[in-house]
């Protein structure tokens, strides 16, 4: 039997998946670990939190799968983007890594533009502009605030790759992932020396650059032995959470898009070309499939918007949940699906942790606008699932402004097991959305790159054709698409009626915490 490992460090916690050749899951186990905030904006991890869960991961899949080290013949990483995990010359980790949601670096993406030379030709070096949780501003700030830690600094790496440097003693990394350190020259699939050079970045912090379904190292007898693997066991690029996830959900050809509600929001759309937005609204980075690219918008709080609500606001049902032994999640979207879409206008901004798509803004913040006597608690939850999903749409809505095809959503993630939000979802993006049989996001990604890496298939594209297939279907309903777009609108106007006032009240909250 042949065996295939896809590793994924997520926030939360890491999931380990081992999956037979023809696509077939043999076990999976998630190890969750803490995030801390030392400061309001901040997101840490401890990269030892992540290694730990690794180790654990692989032997409970091993044992639960009854695996044997022999038929492990490939493993694939992911891992949550745009981290950083700082090394010193000893190889041993300087400070605790700065994850993807943290905002502390507003002033670095100042100071990169400006050493760019400007927004417009940053976007022409690197395809993207700027933002707070890319790890270039990361590298810059730690120059800037911690210059002890900086000078001790040898080696930059996301956290995937660290966990790639245990396992394979090897410094490394892979298009996908790497697009989104602000550092890659994405057209030319490797690091941008031009950039390196004006940022005054010496290019020999950064480890090689692969391709997705590259073999990048092989397992050392020291990683091998506290995994229960045998050393020389090929270990591939892998890919960044969201393109992982992608060629988990079989989005490896033009038409296809993807729409992910975890706790953030992803819609991830495939090309064939390189396509920027000039605007730099949504990121271009580089596909995990050999030769491609994506289109891709990240909404800060999607799915992450109802959970706030559930911890926060939904004790009852929480309560009712648990004595009835029922998901908490199935109440409270019953309990939205007895009002009617539109929700009467009360409108939600979901941006719970500031907003990267569209609106690239740490200030915004999430709201109600619209509360009236009739609302009830099941309006509030309904306009709160409705925000998370018009966030979403503003990113369909660039995407088809640059031209790229949408013929087929596939909807993945939290958002996709509610009958509900699937509906909704069809209904205000306008376009039939699909569930397929895989759900198991970047591990089982990764886990295909690792056998279309090491020879099980042709490509990942011919993996995805013969492992992926659509299992449902949500057709549009037009007259609640009607209601949602004349919604619409008023939503998008929120965002552009607040943004002084969101910045303005930021420097108040700065002035009086
Ligand atoms: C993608 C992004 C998140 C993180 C964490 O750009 O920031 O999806 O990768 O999952």
């Amino acid at each position: 039997m042949s065996v295939y490992l896809g590793i994924d460090i997520g926030t939360s916690g890491t999931k380990t998946l081992a999956m037979r050749e023809d696509g077939a899951i043999l076990a999976t186990s998630t190890f969750e670990y803490p995030l801390s905030s030392p400061r309001p904006g901040w997101s840490e991890q401890d990269p030892e939190d992540w290694w730990q869960a690794s180790i654990k991961g692989v032997r409970k899949v091993l044992s639960e799968g009854k695996i044997k080290a022999a038929d492990v013949k490939g493993i694939g990483l992911s891992g949550q983007m745009h981290g950083s995990v700082f090394l010193d010359q000893a190889q041993s980790v300087i400070r605790p890594a700065l994850l993807w949601n943290d905002q502390r670096t507003v002033a670095e993406c100042a100071e990169i533009e400006q050493l760019a030379g400007g927004r417009k030709k940053l976007i022409q070096m690197v395809a993207n502009p700027a933002l707070t949780g890319f790890t270039a501003p990361k590298i810059l700030w730690l120059r800037n605030h911690e210059p002890r830690n900086y000078e001790k600094l040898r080696q930059v790496l996301l956290p995937k790759d660290y966990i790639r440097y245990l396992l394979t003693g090897e410094f490394a990394t892979e298009v996908s992932d790497a697009s989104g350190t602000l550092l890659l020259n994405v057209a030319g699939r490797d690091w941008s020396k031009p950039l390196l050079s004006k940022l005054q970045l010496d290019a020999g912090l950064l480890p090689k650059v692969y391709e997705s379904e590259e073999v990048s190292g092989q397992l050392t007898h020291e990683a091998a032995k506290l995994l229960g693997l045998n050393p020389g066991t090929p270990v591939v690029g892998g890919g960044g959470d969201q393109a992982a996830s992608a060629i988990g959900n079989g989005i490896v050809k033009s038409g296809v898009v993807s729409a992910t509600m975890g706790t953030s929001g992803v819609i991830f759309a495939h090309s064939q070309e390189m396509q920027v937005d000039p605007a730099g609204r949504v990121h271009t980075f580089c596909h995990a499939v050999r030769g491609a690219w994506h289109v891709m918008g990240c909404v800060l709080s999607a799915g992450g918007s109802l959970q706030w609500y559930r911890n926060q606001l939904a004790e009852l049902e929480v309560a009712q949940a648990k004595k009835q032994k029922l998901d908490p999640y199935q109440l409270l979207t019953e309990q939205a699906a007895s009002v009617g879409p539109g929700c009467e206008g009360l409108l939600f901004l979901p941006y719970l942790s500031g907003e990267r798509t569209p609106h690239a803004d740490a200030n915004a913040r999430g709201c109600w606008i619209g509360l009236s006597l009739r609302h009830r608690r099941a309006h509030l939850v309904r306009s709160v699932m409705e925000g998370a999903t018009y966030a979403m749409r503003d990113t369909l809505e660039i995407i088809k402004e640059m031209n790229i095809p949408v013929r087929q959503v596939r909807l993945s993630g939290g958002g996709a097991r509610s009958p509900l939000w699937r509906q909704m979802q069809a209904d205000i993006y306008g376009k039939t959305c699909v569930t397929i049989n895989a759900e198991e996001g970047p591990a089982y990604g990764v886990a295909l790159l690792a056998a279309a890496g090491t020879g099980a298939y042709k490509n990942v594209v011919e993996a995805c054709q013969k492992t992926i297939s659509v299992v449902s279907e949500t057709k549009t309903d037009r007259k609640a698409a009607k209601i949602y777009d004349q919604f619409y609108p008023h939503y998008q106007r929120l965002y552009r009626s607040l943004k002084n006032d969101f910045a303005a009240i930021a420097e108040t909250v700065e002035q009086t915490t």
